[in-house]
């Protein structure tokens, strides 16, 4: 791959960036030196009721422990917002940008303060206290940051659930941590189309009863003004609530290591895991990251496209950039409504310096073509970013060439829900660019590449990738079991932590994410388990089996395909197969969607009857003509038929 193009930094970066090369060196190389005396430094960029004097105490072998500045007290919120107040009361902490273009609002430093410490007595009000679990299910309107800010403001923990999941996800995520506070909308608004947010919470909150949780209020915001059902006692108006308490509020003082979120992300079997993140750490790991990677500067417009329901939308549309006392854009639509030109226009009127989005939608507005790009002026771009999956060269270089006019660096950003921020990324004033590449790890970060048998790989080389110390933002536990995390992240390479993805190193120590190496998907830019879509697929009860694997898609990336196994008598249909699509979105929500199902009368297994992925993904893929061993297979003629009847015939 000596011929990868290599995009240098331009001068007039090296000489202003708040990071050159020769800076990220030697930080680099402190902190992995000595961590506590740099995390020590850098812990101080958010402000402590008081100091930490321990900064790392962490172990990632036996019991696993981590623990950053464990002795400080904070709160997110005061960070986010109150120790801002004098310098940049009025300035505009988020630009709201409404589905609809005529549709947006900004709220300023002391109306945030405002609103979040209303939402915070509202919460108190009602019996909320510190360690409760609060569960969020928004739109992407600002009251969604508002009800993650008043959680932390009183330290309740919250658990953002994206708005796109179904009743029984979000019920499922309300049973696992025992939440009996909902806050949620009438409905949300994406393209034109409405999202029955309330409807899905009511039907949610049946669902979870049957599980013995209780959920007490739901506290519902008015988004659209739709009719929706209502539970007397237990629903409650937000604008009603937050008209009537103080709108002060004093923030708790916590502990760097209590617990600041759970969010629930999918793994390569079961159900979706409780990743929990605390508070010291976290924040200043998220608003670091967010300075550097992104150059940030004082007065920048920052706008990340994610949705609050993701990590990325937790940590780089709300902690970080606020935390940096930024201005941050939050969108409520998508990516091609009204046209495909929404993004640039959007850029244009409210004069975006950096961008940050996913390269599915890069790949989609690419295919649109560059007219929607280039009727746009762009010029207040000075940094543009991806995040969720690889990207492909030419979507890098079209997002290089004709959104950013060839004059604006590009941040590959890798890094995941369990890492709480960035890990690999160049730096927009340090790190050359190649097209696909995360380039090197941020501070403090020590990636590592084994093979399967944990093998440590030196030099240029592809293997697992590991990161082999602790960073502040990372993880701290699977909420209410531990040695799942263990056992997940831990025990795969005994004293490492294991991220699941396959990784090449090159010549120069740049990083390539290939993919993950186990049962997830990334489907545009969203993480699935296969095991969570097989066990939708099998809850119909006209199937008996499934298998779910991925293949590669233009656009998404990654494409949902299952095989299907009938139960004896059941006939195939397009009927059927209709039918276990809308199955499988009404289980997880829309972004399971199958792609391609495939009748299989039997699947490919070992003789003690271990599915072989391995096969079925190549089928997937169309490449069976190097389908490997078949040999060790219970009955290798399956796979003929599995052949013969592949959905994805070039
Ligand atoms: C997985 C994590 C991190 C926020 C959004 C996704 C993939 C993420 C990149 C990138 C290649 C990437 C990995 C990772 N991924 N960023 N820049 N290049 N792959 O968070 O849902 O926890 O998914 O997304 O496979 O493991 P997530």
């Amino acid at each position: 791959m000596s011929d990868v193009k290599i995009h240098r930094v331009k001068p007039e970066w090296k000489k202003n960036a708040l990071i050159d090369n020769e800076t990220y060196l030697k930080w680099y190389a402190e902190s992995v030196k000595n961590p506590d005396k740099f995390w020590g430094k850098h812990g101080k960029r958010i402000d402590w009721f008081k100091p930490y004097t321990k900064v790392k105490n962490t172990s990632f072998t036996g019991k696993v422990s981590i623990k950053w500045f464990e002795d400080g007290l904070t709160n997110v919120s005061y960070n986010c917002i109150d120790r801002h107040l004098k310098k940049r009361g009025n300035q505009t902490a988020i630009i709201w940008e409404g589905d609809n273009p005529y549709d947006d609002r900004k709220v300023t430093y002391n109306e945030l303060h405002e609103y979040v410490c209303r939402l915070a007595n509202v919460l108190k009000k009602h019996g909320v206290k510190k360690g409760d679990r609060v569960t969020i299910y928004m739109p992407m309107i600002p009251e969604a940051a508002y009800a993650m800010l008043a959680c932390t403001r009183i330290g309740a923990i919250h658990s953002v659930v994206f708005g796109g999941f179904s009743p029984d996800s979000l019920a499922g995520r309300i049973v696992d941590c025992k939440s009996t506070f909902v806050i949620t909308a009438d409905e949300g608004l994406r393209g034109g189309k409405p999202i029955p947010l309330k409807d899905n919470t009511d039907k949610a909150i049946e669902i979870a009863a049957k599980s013995k949780v209780k959920v007490d209020k739901v506290l519902v915001v008015r988004r659209t003004g739709s009719k929706t059902g209502w539970v007397e006692g237990r629903d409650v108006w937000y604008h009603d609530e937050v008209a009537s308490v103080k709108p002060d509020c004093k923030p708790e003082k916590m502990k760097a290591e209590d617990p600041l979120f759970i969010l629930y992300t999918s793994g390569s079997t079961g159900k979706p895991k409780g990743v929990l993140h605390t508070t010291g750490g976290y924040l200043v790991y998220v608003s670091m990251t967010h300075q550097y990677v992104f150059d940030y500067r004082d007065g920048d417009i920052y706008w990340c496209t994610a949705d609050v329901g993701w990590v990325t939308g937790h940590s780089y549309i709300v902690y970080g950039p606020l935390a940096n006392g930024a201005t941050t854009l939050m969108f409520e639509g998508v990516p091609n409504y009204p046209s495909a030109s929404r993004f640039w226009e959007v850029v244009d009127k409210h004069k975006v310096n950096i961008f940050y989005t996913a390269p599915t939608a890069i790949r989609a507005l690419m295919g649109a073509g560059d007219s929607h790009v280039k009727k746009t002026s762009r010029k207040s771009l000075r940094v543009l970013g991806t995040v969720g999956e690889p990207i492909n060269p030419e979507a890098w270089e079209w997002y290089f060439k004709v959104v950013g006019d060839k004059k604006v660096p590009i941040v590959d950003t890798w890094w995941q829900t369990e890492t709480g921020g960035i890990l690999i990324t160049p730096l927009p004033g340090a790190s050359d660019l190649k097209a696909g590449s995360a380039t090197r790890p941020f501070f403090g970060v020590q990636p590592e590449l084994v093979d399967n048998e944990g093998k440590v790989l030196e030099g240029t080389a592809s293997g697992n990738l590991c990161i082999t110390d602790s960073w502040p933002g990372m993880m701290r536990t699977v909420y209410g079991d531990h040695d799942r995390f263990v056992k997940t992240y831990f025990s795969t390479y005994k004293g490492k932590y294991f991220t699941g993805d396959g990784c090449r190193r090159d010549q120069d120590g740049y990083y390539w994410i290939t993919g993950r190496v186990d049962d997830v998907i990334n489907v545009s830019g969203h993480r699935m388990g296969t095991a969570e879509v097989e066990s939708a697929l099998v809850s119909h009860d006209k199937v008996s089996e499934a298998a779910v694997v991925g293949y590669p898609h233009d656009i998404k990336g990654q494409g949902i395909y299952c095989y299907v196994t009938l139960m004896a008598g059941e006939q195939w249909s397009d009927d059927l197969r209709k039918d276990l699509v809308a199955h499988v979105r009404k289980e997880i929500g829309a972004i399971a969607s199958p792609d391609k199902i495939q009748f299989a009368p039997g699947l490919p297994k070992t003789r003690s009857g271990k599915i072989m992925r391995r096969i079925l993904r190549k089928i997937a893929e169309d490449d069976f003509g190097a389908l490997g061993d078949t040999s060790t297979l219970a009955d290798p003629h399956v796979v003929d038929d599995l052949i013969a009847n592949r959905q994805n015939k070039r």
